[in-house]
């Protein structure tokens, strides 16, 4: 019988009722406040803030606990009801329980490693537009994360919905970024008015999301009016058409909005920012940069790649995994905590909320060798079988892994390869990043380049 030592309590950066918490992670940012609690209370600690208990789990060993091991006692509850209210409904990225398992068996077969290569038409049209766009700006300087959510929203709308027009593409990606940006105001402004109150903030989510609602369903109803054997090869049409294997019942109108929503709303963004950062890396790491061009003029001609090719550009994919390493699209993310329970000796209160961070876990010395430094070797095919499973997890870890990871993997590479093969983008003089998280990993002052051809 095994005698369990008694638990302890977890350490943390104390304060009244929580508040100091509140006014030191305003002041620090929340990276720098949660880094420097790490440094001094160790891989797993509490902090309070306000009324919310936050367990912060850094580990591999943690991160295994709450995601694999014990996952049925950490789930998506209380704290992913903004994105559910005001977002994506019951999409896959906040739907929990027996819906969550359906809707997952039912679409996990578009996004295998050998089912996203029918987008791959779609990432090299897409990406080629971006080559004509930048060969006309090309010396000028441009905003990286503009352009890089240009292409992967419409990568994105044209793989759900073969959408054509570019004026839709711009709306509904708009709209979007204004209902997302609105549960960021609500969550971060304590007198926030309720959502029918008519003031401005809430005018205009209410205006975004009747658009992209009404979108969806023109869309969905020129689908019923057409005869299954005429659909475009897109998601939509494969949602429509999955078939419950049990029950053979197929999705209902609203969550068949909800996920084609959610595709949205959970892949434009991430891979934006997953190339932008990978911009950035390269810019700081010349020798790096050196490597990946000699790799892409030695195997790729003027032609656009074809799947066969990005075999041999092991290390372009390499570059893009790196950049999920240090700076990782989605640097954390949450689980609500549905009983007591013990990690490591300390006790995880049922109510508290664990925020899970691969910022960290990947910084960990204890995993990573000279953590901090840019090196895409780190994912050759023995050090990853190498490592700690869990030491990486830039899609999340367990069975809530990101379903569109292959989905971005073969994009990234895809624009990365042709891309930089063209083109160099330079920082400006002087400039300097400065990170924070604002739910995503951002670039609080944004990535000015200028546009170099190589
Ligand atoms: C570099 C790009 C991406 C990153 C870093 C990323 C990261 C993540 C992370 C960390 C989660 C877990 C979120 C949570 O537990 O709260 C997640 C979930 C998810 N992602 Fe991604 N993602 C990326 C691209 C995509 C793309 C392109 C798609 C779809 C086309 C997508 C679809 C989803 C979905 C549907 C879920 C929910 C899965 C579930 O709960 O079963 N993601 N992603």
């Amino acid at each position: 019988m095994l005698i369990h030592a008694a638990t302890q309590a977890l350490p943390g950066p104390k304060g009244f009722f929580g508040l100091k918490n509140v006014r030191d992670m305003s002041q620090a940012g929340m990276l720098t406040f949660i880094h420097d609690s790490w440094q001094e209370y160790g891989d797993l600690f509490q902090v309070q803030v306000g009324p919310k208990k936050l367990v912060v789990v850094i580990h591999p060993e943690h991160v295994r606990h709450v995601a694999l091991t014990h996952a049925e006692n950490y789930d998506k509850l209380e704290s992913y009801d903004p994105v559910r209210k005001y977002v994506i409904g019951d999409g896959l990225v906040t739907s929990t329980g027996e819906l969550w398992k359906r809707q997952r068996r039912l679409m996990a077969p578009f996004y295998t490693p050998r089912g996203v290569q029918a987008f791959a038409e779609t990432f090299l049209r897409d990406t080629r537009t971006m080559v004509e766009r930048w060969e006309r700006l090309a010396g000028s300087t441009v905003e990286i994360y503009d352009e890089m959510a240009l292409v992967t929203a419409s990568i994105v709308l044209r793989a759900i919905f073969s959408t054509e027009s570019d004026a839709d593409i711009l709306e509904i990606k708009n709209c979007v970024e204004t209902m997302i940006g609105y549960i960021g105001s609500r969550s971060t402004n304590p007198f926030s008015l309720p959502d029918w109150v008519p003031v401005k903030t809430n005018v205009e989510y209410w205006k975004a999301h009747d658009i992209v609602h009404s979108y969806i369903n023109r869309m969905l109803a020129a689908r019923q009016a057409m005869a299954e054997a005429d659909y475009p090869d897109d998601l939509l049409s494969r949602l429509i058409t999955a078939q419950d294997p049990e029950t053979g019942e197929r999705m209902p109108h609203d969550l068949l909005r909800d996920e084609a929503l959610t595709n949205f709303f959970a892949g434009y963004e991430t891979s934006a920012r997953a190339m932008s950062h990978a911009w950035y890396a390269l810019a700081q790491n010349p020798l790096v940069k050196g490597r990946l061009h000699d790799e892409l003029d030695r195997e790729l001609g003027d032609e656009l790649p074809t799947l066969d090719d990005l075999k041999r550009l092991p290390y372009t994919l390499r570059v893009i995994k790196e950049t999920l390493r240090l700076y990782p699209p989605a640097p954390m993310y949450a689980r609500d905590v549905i009983d007591d329970d013990v990690i490591d000796g300390y006790r995880i209160e049922k109510g508290s909320t664990v925020l899970l961070f691969p910022y960290f876990t990947h910084r960990h010395p204890a995993f990573w060798d000279e953590p901090v430094r840019f090196e895409p070797d780190r994912h050759a095919p023995d050090a990853e079988k190498a490592r700690h499973p869990q030491a990486y997890h830039p899609f999340a870890a367990g069975q809530r892994i990101c379903l569109g990871n292959h989905f971005s993997l073969l994009e990234t590479h895809i624009m990365l390869a042709i891309l930089a093969r063209r083109f160099d983008p330079q920082f400006l003089p002087q400039y300097e990043a400065q990170f924070s998280i604002a739910s995503l990993l951002e670039i609080r002052n944004g990535l000015p380049m200028k546009l170099t051809k190589r």
